[in-house]
């Protein structure tokens, strides 16, 4: 079985992008998702070893550090009766691809602005799709003229102000020279050796391939923002959609709490790599919520061959915040699967919130 990602990153049958990818270019830019070509083929081969297995290993303790945040903060909720678990969701996903990826720990103040962030990416998607839908607004031209057009900057500078804050706070981390981050890195035909003394985040490798002259400023923006983007939204929305089936099915939680219980025993130590390995029905349930809540329901490409899903990254990230959210927790229902109504976006958003009841199921 190919993993989608790896199909869709490595496979030069599948990189054809669609006309509807245009809509989010003055957003997205020519970063990997909306690029083709020679361009992907070369950011492809840049950051490929920012998802060695070596790299998401290390990957695994930050994710960790942010789930027992995202874990604590849930304590607020317990008992209420109805409560609207995104917010919660959504910074726990954006800090994790914020210090994996960018090596960018956010500070409070860059907190708050995740649900500006959120925000905006929502208004992104609506006018991309109002766009999509009124081929008078196609051209380039036309568009920045119009009400959504000039909206559309607007949030667009926004997302720029905090994209760039990211970029440079790691740029002076990088250009530090007591900062050793990388001693080598070689790709040789994917066999990637990785040494070093701190962790090697996606930005580094941009930022190295800035010095060694092979991309520039505006090529680091469009894949900071493609991978800020697409490292969270998706595992975002997984996240919620398989809490929401779970409060909805107390049988698959029970069955995911024995098999936690199974692993752990009593300990309350956190999973490493091999005790991710070992939920297998916890990656069955991530897996059913993903084909029945699609984070991104239609994929607009040429694609010559069958595809299939999963990535290592998010499913790392979901079964760790997963496992330590059951044992802690016992989810019970309030949305039901026939109370979500859906809007028209390019990824899966949802009218309105989805709610679920938390009730603490040991003492911490
Ligand atoms: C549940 C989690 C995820 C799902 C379901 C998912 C799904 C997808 C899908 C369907 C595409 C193809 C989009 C298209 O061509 O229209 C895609 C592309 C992509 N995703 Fe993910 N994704 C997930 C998590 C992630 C994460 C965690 C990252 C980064 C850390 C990421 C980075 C990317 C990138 C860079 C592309 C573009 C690849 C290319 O065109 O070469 N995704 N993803």
């Amino acid at each position: 079985m190919q993993n989608l990602h790896n199909t869709l990153i490595t496979d030069t049958k599948c990189n054809t992008k669609g006309f509807l990818y245009e809509f989010i270019k003055p957003w997205l830019k020519e970063g990997l998702l909306t690029s083709k070509d020679s361009k992907w083929h070369q950011r492809k081969k840049l950051l490929t070893p920012a998802f060695h297995l070596n790299v998401l290993t290390n990957y695994k303790s930050i994710i960790e550090e942010n789930c027992q945040k995202f874990v604590e903060n849930l304590k607020e909720l317990i008992n209420e009766p109805k409560s609207d678990i995104a917010p919660y969701i959504n910074d726990f996903a954006l800090n994790s691809i914020c210090e994996t990826a960018m090596g960018t720990k956010l500070d409070d103040e860059d907190n708050s602005f995740g649900k500006i962030y959120k925000k905006a990416i929502y208004e992104l998607g609506q006018y991309a799709v109002y766009r999509a839908q009124r081929v008078w607004l196609y051209p380039n031209i036309i568009f920045k003229f119009t009400d959504t057009g000039r909206k559309q900057e607007c949030v667009l500078k926004n997302l720029s102000s905090f994209r760039d804050r990211v970029i440079e706070n790691r740029r002076n981390y990088y250009n530090n020279p007591n900062n050793n981050i990388i001693d080598e890195i070689n790709d040789k035909e994917n066999n990637v050796e990785i040494s070093g003394k701190k962790k090697m985040a996606l930005l580094d490798l941009l930022l190295q391939a800035e010095k060694d002259g092979v991309i520039d400023a505006n090529g680091i923006g469009e894949e900071v923002d493609t991978f800020m983007f697409g490292g969270h939204d998706t595992s975002a929305n997984t996240l919620q959609f398989t809490m929401m089936l779970l409060a909805n099915n107390q049988y698959a939680q029970e069955k995911l709490v024995k098999e936690c219980n199974e692993i752990f025993g009593s300990s309350k130590r956190s999973a490493d790599i091999s005790d991710l390995a070992q939920m297998k029905y916890l990656e069955c349930c991530i897996k059913e919520s993903m084909r029945l809540y699609p984070p991104l329901p239609s994929l607009n490409r040429t694609v010559k061959q069958e595809i299939t899903l999963g990535q290592k990254f998010a499913m790392m990230e979901l079964k760790v915040a997963l496992s330590a959210l059951l044992r802690r927790y016992r989810l019970l229902p309030v949305t039901k699967p026939n109370d979500i109504i859906f809007v028209m976006d390019f990824v899966l958003r949802i009218k309105e919130p989805i709610y679920v009841k938390l009730e603490l199921r040991s003492e911490a």
